[in-house]
């Protein structure tokens, strides 16, 4: 990744799953930009990305479009380019992810559509104009398997997750000709900030401890080393793929 500049979105804390990625990236030699959502997690990000090599730290809500603006002049100014972006933004409000599936409402689906799914229309589009500088991209989103199977307290999430899923096959399409990948890693459950959310998380844990085929749940830096495949020219000819890094849970029947 020498020489490759990226932008993660998606750091809150040392157990972030964007976080491992953007350790893996840096170590492998990319130069990076990382996104802190409000004030609230500012001093966490500039913290843990006191690590990297000269990193850019800047603001960003994922449901603004003005700060998404802001977000891509600066990198446009610092780095005059772009080859990936890794994004790991998702929310949905903490009743959405308790309350029985039918009482989801209009505002709580509105606002889980836009901040997991929507974003990553608009933060790939903001990025197109640098990746085309550099001949080309790599966009990778962080999924989960309640996209397609019901998870119990999902709710909400999980059809945000759906349409994440096919927003990234209908971006592969319309960029692949640009040589701009979108792809997106199904990771299996990790307790996260996000993941504690979820109402009984931990029995979902367990059920992948006991059902597959591993026998054990993930964690951050295996979805990291998976991701970096998919960023780098490794996985050059991959895109419009939904990879499962789940210990193989989502091969099992019962
Ligand atoms: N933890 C899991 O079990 C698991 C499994 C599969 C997929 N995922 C997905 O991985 C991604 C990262 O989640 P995580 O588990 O690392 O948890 P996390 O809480 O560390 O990360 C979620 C991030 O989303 C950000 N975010 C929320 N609303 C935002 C907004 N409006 N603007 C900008 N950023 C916003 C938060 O600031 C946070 O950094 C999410 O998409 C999540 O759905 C998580």
């Amino acid at each position: 990744m020498t020489g490759k500049t990226g932008l993660i979105v998606g750091v809150a804390n040392k157990r972030s799953i964007a976080w491992a990625i953007a350790q893996a990236a840096s170590n492998a030699g990319a130069r990076l930009a990382l996104t802190y959502q409000g004030d609230r997690l500012e001093e966490n990000v500039r913290d843990l990305a006191s690590n990297l090599t000269d990193p850019l730290i800047l603001p960003c809500d994922v449901s603004d479009d003005a700060q998404i603006v802001r977000v891509f002049e600066e990198i446009d100014r610092t780095f005059g380019g772009l080859d990936f972006v890794v994004h790991g933004a998702a929310f949905a409000p903490r009743e959405e992810l308790s309350n029985p599936f039918v009482q989801t409402t209009r505002d709580g689906f509105r606002m889980a559509l836009d901040v997991s799914a929507y974003s990553l229309i608009a933060l790939t589009r903001a990025a197109l104009p640098l990746m085309e500088r550099r001949g080309g991209g790599s966009v990778v989103t962080l999924t989960y398997l309640g996209s397609d199977r019901v998870f119990p307290n999902y709710n909400v999430m999980g059809v945000a997750k759906a349409a994440l899923e096919s927003t990234v096959r209908y971006l592969a399409a319309d960029l692949g000709p640009k040589n701009v990948r979108v792809n997106a890693i199904s990771a299996g459950p990790i307790k996260t900030l996000a993941a504690a959310g979820i109402s009984g998380f931990s029995g979902i844990l367990q059920l992948y401890r006991d059902r597959a085929p591993l026998r054990r749940t993930v964690e951050t830096s295996e979805v990291a080393d998976a991701a970096l495949f998919l960023l780098s020219d490794a996985g050059r000819a991959v895109t419009a793929e939904v990879l499962m890094v789940d210990a193989g849970y989502h091969a099992m029947g019962m």
